[in-house]
């Protein structure tokens, strides 16, 4: 026999287990610095050219610590240095690409998901806080109108719930062999979309992106033409994908026409719902969005339209056996899953395993207001949008290139020579003009080759007031422009 070993571990270290007088100081101390943040968001400069912050970023590459640091200095570091140098998403002048906001309600969720740290890829590691998201992917099922019995998950955002559901419709139409498969887009879809598409293994040429009509919608006739032309030349269309609210311009595709068309030809039906999805909550957006409900899936963001902070995007599906087929994979070590087919383990209809617990960040402030206040927001978004579109559409030098479909539009000053280019570089102009002004955040892109400034109102904390100061330094600006507009 061999003798025991008397071995014992020389180390025995127990100091980043905090104390609770510790835990209290790090809490208050980062608790108070984060709401003194928040608080000074409506005087923080709306935009902030952060062009200096990237060239001196390689300054910040550090050496891996070997001791502490005082608390109060890396607070600093980051509330001072960083935070200010960066694109103030979370104030209620950020109308550029698609907002949200942050809501605190959401940030408390995350300290209690990140401090209790439970298992939630199994729903057998922790059934009640499972079942609490899935109650959350419930709610979302009705709020756009899907049966009972449907599924879907939290995801980290837009792009990996589009991803999820590209491959989801690659395995139910097309099985293994897929390199024939082919996907129909409008030329407005969202970028994640192609790239959802690479990753899936499609081969590029399959997807094809259509051109969209004057209010940038897919058009349902030029769908059905490219699927007929399509399955004649041996190809297997097999997922159609529509916007509910694209980036660019806030179009809503023709959702039951588009339905009508994946249907009459057996193809996966998906809508992208990130920016627009949420809108269902209120009545314009519910007959706006008619017709998503028809989708075999749907992506919404919780961190556009319910105003989360960033990291919670959501997959809807109708049918579960998909997502299960696609990611149901057991293994020797893991703890056995339930057979109940009306509980989920997370981990069988996703892709991840271990995850940040998501179901708190919407089910928290769902919770503590009802989603009364939701729709009230977003309603509220939308009549913005309408109040800054008539305000606009009264000034004679300002042309709208995209109405507003849900709480996006886009336009350009008109110039008088008629000429594009002259458009282009007095629309650069006005831009510029209104950055720098700093009360307001606006992005700009292209529609039709149309050079345009977009604004995107869906933050929680962006109000009349807000869109006033918008008006009037699109104003000012104008009135700086030089002769031509
Ligand atoms: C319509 C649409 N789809 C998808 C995405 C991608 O979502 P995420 O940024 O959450 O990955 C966006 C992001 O703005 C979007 O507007």
């Amino acid at each position: 026999m061999t003798k025991p070993s008397d071995f014992r571990p020389a180390i025995e270290d127990r100091s980043l287990e905090l104390d609770a007088a510790a835990m209290r100081r790090l809490a208050d101390a980062a608790l108070e610095r984060a709401i003194r943040h928040i608080e000074s968001l409506p005087e923080q400069p709306a935009y902030v050219d952060t062009t200096e912050a990237i060239a001196t970023s390689l300054d910040l590459i550090e050496p891996l610590p070997q001791g502490p640091s005082p608390l109060p200095e890396l607070l600093d570091e980051i509330f001072d240095v960083h935070a200010p140098a960066s694109y103030t998403t979370a104030g209620p002048g950020y109308l550029a690409y698609v907002p949200g906001g942050g809501l605190f309600q959401t940030a408390v969720a995350d300290l209690i998901s990140s401090s209790i740290n439970r298992y939630s890829g199994v729903l057998s590691a922790a059934p009640g806080l499972v079942q609490l998201e899935t109650n959350v992917i419930r709610w979302f099922g009705e709020i756009v109108g899907y049966p009972a019995g449907s599924s879907g998950f939290l995801a980290s955002g837009g792009s990996l719930a589009n991803l999820t559901a590209v491959v989801a419709a690659r395995v139910d139409k097309l099985g293994e062999q897929f390199l024939d498969g082919t996907i129909y887009v409008s030329d407005q879809v969202h970028h994640c979309v192609a790239k959802a598409a690479r990753i899936a293994g499609i081969p590029q040429a399959n997807l094809k992106i259509l051109p969209t009509d004057e209010r940038f919608r897919l058009d349902p006739a030029a769908v059905e033409a490219a699927i007929v032309e399509d399955l004649a030349r041996g190809c297997r269309p097999f997922l159609l994908v529509a916007s509910a609210g694209t980036t660019n311009s806030g179009a809503v595709d023709p959702l039951s026409e588009l339905a009508e068309v994946a249907e009459r030809h057996g193809l996966w039906y998906h809508v992208d719902g990130a920016y627009g999805g949420f809108f269902a909550l209120t009545e314009r957006g519910r007959r706006a969005l008619a017709g998503i409900e028809r989708a075999d899936s749907i992506v919404l963001d919780p961190h556009k339209g319910l105003f989360l902070p960033y990291g919670t995007g959501a997959l809807l599906v109708k049918d579960k056996a998909v997502l299960e087929a696609v990611h149901s994979q057991g293994a020797e070590y893991m703890p056995r899953l339930q057979a109940d087919p009306e509980l989920v383990d997370p981990c069988e209809i996703s892709p991840e395993l271990s995850r940040p617990y998501r179901g708190l960040r919407v089910w928290l402030p769902f919770k503590l207001h009802g989603i009364e206040p939701f729709r009230r927001n977003l309603d509220e978004k939308l009549d913005l949008t309408l109040w800054i579109t008539e305000k606009l559409r009264a000034l004679p030098q300002i042309e709208i290139l995209a109405e507003p479909q849900l709480s996006t539009l886009a336009f350009a000053v008109r110039a008088t020579s008629g000429s594009e280019a002259d458009t282009e570089g007095l629309t650069r102009a006005l831009h510029a003009a209104i950055l720098r002004r700093q009360r307001v955040h606006l992005t700009t892109t292209r529609l039709r080759g149309r050079y345009a400034i977009r604004i995107c109102v869906l933050s929680f904390r962006t109000h009349l007031d807000r869109m006033e100061a918008c008006l009037e330094d699109i104003e000012a600006g104008l009135a700086e422009l030089p002769a031509g507009a």
